[in-house]
C-alpha cells in the first residue's frame, strides 16, 4: 500500500475501535496516535502512518485470553512460554493480525509497529520506535517515575528515550516480582549500548 487514506475509513476505524476496546483504552489510543504523529514530525517519518499505527496499536486489547492465543496461532505466529502463561502479552502480536483482518491495514510498517509495541526489539524502524515511545509517554498516562524527563528526551533523542523506558519497565517488573520478557531485556541492552 502507498499512502494511507484516512477519510471515511478512518472514521469507521475509530468507531470500530471504541466499540472493541472501551472508552478508557480508546482515549489512551487517541493519546498515542496524537503523540506518534508529533514524533513522526520530529523524526521525519510518515505522519499519517504514525497516527494510524498509534490509533490501532491496542486494537486486540478487547480480546479474551483464549481469543488472543487463537488469533496468534491462526496466523502461525510463535508463542513463547512466557506468553502462554501471560496471554495478555500477546495483544501486540494479535493486534497486528486484527489490524490486518478487521481494519484492512496491509501496510507492513504499521503492522510491525503494532506487533512490537509492548517489548520493542533491537534495531527498530523509526515507526516502531515512535509507537513504542508514544505508548509510554502519551498525555493520558498516569504518572510514572521520570515521565517528564522521558517525554522531553523523546523529542531530543528517541533512542535514549527507549533506553529509559526499558529501564523503567524492567525496574518495575523486578520490584513487583513480575515475569520479565526476554525481548524487553534485549531491547534495553541494544539501546543502552547506543
Ligand atoms: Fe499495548
Ligand atoms: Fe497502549
Amino acid at each position: 500500500m502507498g499512502s494511507i487514506v484516512i477519510d471515511e475509513n478512518y472514521e469507521n476505524c475509530r468507531k470500530l475501535l471504541k466499540d472493541s476496546i472501551g472508552s478508557k483504552r480508546y482515549m489512551h489510543s487517541i493519546g498515542v496516535s496524537n503523540t506518534a504523529a508529533c514524533l513522526a514530525m520530529r523524526y521525519g517519518s510518515d505522519v499519517k502512518k504514525a497516527y494510524l499505527a498509534g490509533l490501532l496499536h491496542d486494537c486486540a486489547k478487547g480480546l479474551k485470553d483464549v481469543q488472543l492465543v487463537e488469533t496468534v496461532e491462526r496466523a502461525g505466529i510463535e508463542i513463547s512460554p512466557l506468553e502462554t502463561d501471560n496471554p495478555e502479552l500477546l495483544h501486540s502480536k494479535a493486534g497486528s493480525v486484527v489490524a490486518k483482518d478487521k481494519y484492512g491495514i496491509d501496510d507492513k510498517d504499521i503492522l510491525s509497529a503494532i506487533f512490537y509495541h509492548t517489548t520493542g526489539k533491537p534495531g527498530m524502524t523509526v515507526l516502531e520506535k515512535i509507537i513504542f515511545v508514544a505508548d509510554y509517554i502519551e498525555p493520558n498516562r498516569t504518572d510514572l517515575p521520570g515521565l517528564d524527563d522521558i517525554r522531553k528526551t523523546a523529542f531530543v533523542n528517541i533512542d535514549t528515550a527507549i533506553e529509559m523506558i526499558c529501564k523503567n519497565t524492567l525496574d518495575y517488573l523486578k520490584k513487583n516480582g513480575k515475569a520479565i520478557d526476554r525481548a524487553t531485556v534485549d531491547t534495553y541492552e541494544y539501546y543502552r549500548r547506543g
